[in-house]
């Protein structure tokens, strides 16, 4: 075995590498380690979870952002950006056809500052009152911490917020000044103090990430211990200052999440819209790779181009059902099968 396979023989059993060696894996990366990672992981994970992908029903319910973030098409400099915000009514009906397809949990996303605090509790209450054998995630950026509470109080049960990069100057390089790392930081601890379960996650191929950086993401995810990571490649939007830049690539993508799937055997990892956008079977690929979340889109189709966080976003003709649809044949046809449940992380090992 040379170096690199014995990191990763190694991260198989410890779930613990030091940040030279998650950085010497990632630079070591070839068709055949990535191979050789991919089996390790999908034996990981059917260890915890068999064959059963979990499914999200995905809400964007706002595309106006106060943000800025040099990366996402949302940012509120984009003016070619058409804002939209759905009124409550919308987003009730949204998540009733999600209940009727089987969605189990519904992820409530837009940009930052759409929606007072006050309204995003009611809504959660009347969500889980309607439904209460589901989750209601919310990913909806930065609050105080009492906000946060507030939102867990009214019935939210999981939070997502992605570090986006755990290494600050990075950071630094992916958004203007106003935006803070050790805020971000700050906002993912409180929501894993107050018992949310937390999803953090990153962008893969962003502009300035180095395989140190990276190193940090995975040595972040190790230590946070978080229970979903979202990982998924960047991809330029024409309408930002990174609009030039290449983008991620499926084969970093995929090779990422495996080892993610070594560090946390347990991990919700989504192959993300982002995956299937770089890539035709990015969400298969995906899921041969190590994850085992998949996050299809039930928002209203007269709004989906809105919500365009990069360029050409898959699935933004396509209804709730027919995305449904689409999945469950496509998880079936590479022997997975899409369950009907919540889809919480497994935390005791038992099926
Ligand atoms: N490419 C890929 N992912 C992006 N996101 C935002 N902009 C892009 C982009 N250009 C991701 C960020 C954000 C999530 C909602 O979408 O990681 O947290
Ligand atoms: Fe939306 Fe395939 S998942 S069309």
């Amino acid at each position: 075995m040379n170096n690199a396979e014995l990191l990763l023989a190694r991260l198989r059993e410890t779930h613990s590498l030091s940040l030279d060696e998650y950085a010497a894996l990632i630079e070591s990366q070839t068709p055949e380690l990535m191979q050789q990672a991919a089996a390790f992981a999908d034996e990981a994970r059917r260890a915890v979870y068999g064959n059963r992908i979990f499914v999200r029903g995905l809400i964007e319910i706002g595309s106006l952002c106060r943000n800025d973030c040099f990366y996402c098409g949302l940012r509120r400099s984009n003016q070619t950006c058409e804002r939209y915000l759905l009124d409550d009514e919308t987003i009730l009906r949204c998540c009733a056809e999600g209940y009727e397809l089987g969605f189990r949990t519904f992820v409530l996303q837009s940009g930052e500052g759409c929606l007072s605090v006050a309204r995003i509790c009611d809504l959660v209450r009347e969500i889980k009152r309607r439904h209460p054998s589901c989750a209601v995630t919310l990913s909806l950026g930065e609050f105080e911490r009492a906000d946060y509470q507030a939102m867990f109080d009214a019935g939210a049960d999981r939070y997502l917020l992605r570090h986006e990069t755990a290494d600050k100057a990075h950071y630094e390089k992916l958004h203007p000044r106003e935006l803070s790392f050790d805020r971000r930081m700050t906002c993912l601890k409180d929501l894993k103090e107050i018992g949310y379960q937390v999803g953090c996650g990153f962008m893969v191929g962003s502009p300035f990430q180095t395989a140190q950086t990276l190193a940090k993401d995975l040595k972040f995810v190790e230590e946070f211990q978080p229970d979903m990571c979202g990982v998924g490649p960047f991809i330029p939007h024409h309408a930002t200052p990174f609009a030039a830049e290449p983008a991620g690539t499926v084969e970093q993508t995929c090779y990422l999440l495996s080892l993610l799937r070594l560090i946390r055997p347990n991990l919700l990892l989504p192959a993300t819209t982002a995956l299937g956008t770089v890539d035709p079977l990015g969400r298969e690929k995906g899921v041969l790779a190590g994850a085992n979340v998949v996050m299809p889109n039930l928002s209203p189709v007269s709004v989906r181009k809105k919500y365009e966080l990069y360029n050409n976003k898959i699935c933004t003709g396509e209804e709730s059902a027919q995305c449904k649809t689409c999945l469950n044949a496509r998880m079936s046809a590479i022997g997975f099968e899409i369950v009907t449940d919540r889809g919480d992380i497994i935390k005791n090992g038992n099926l």
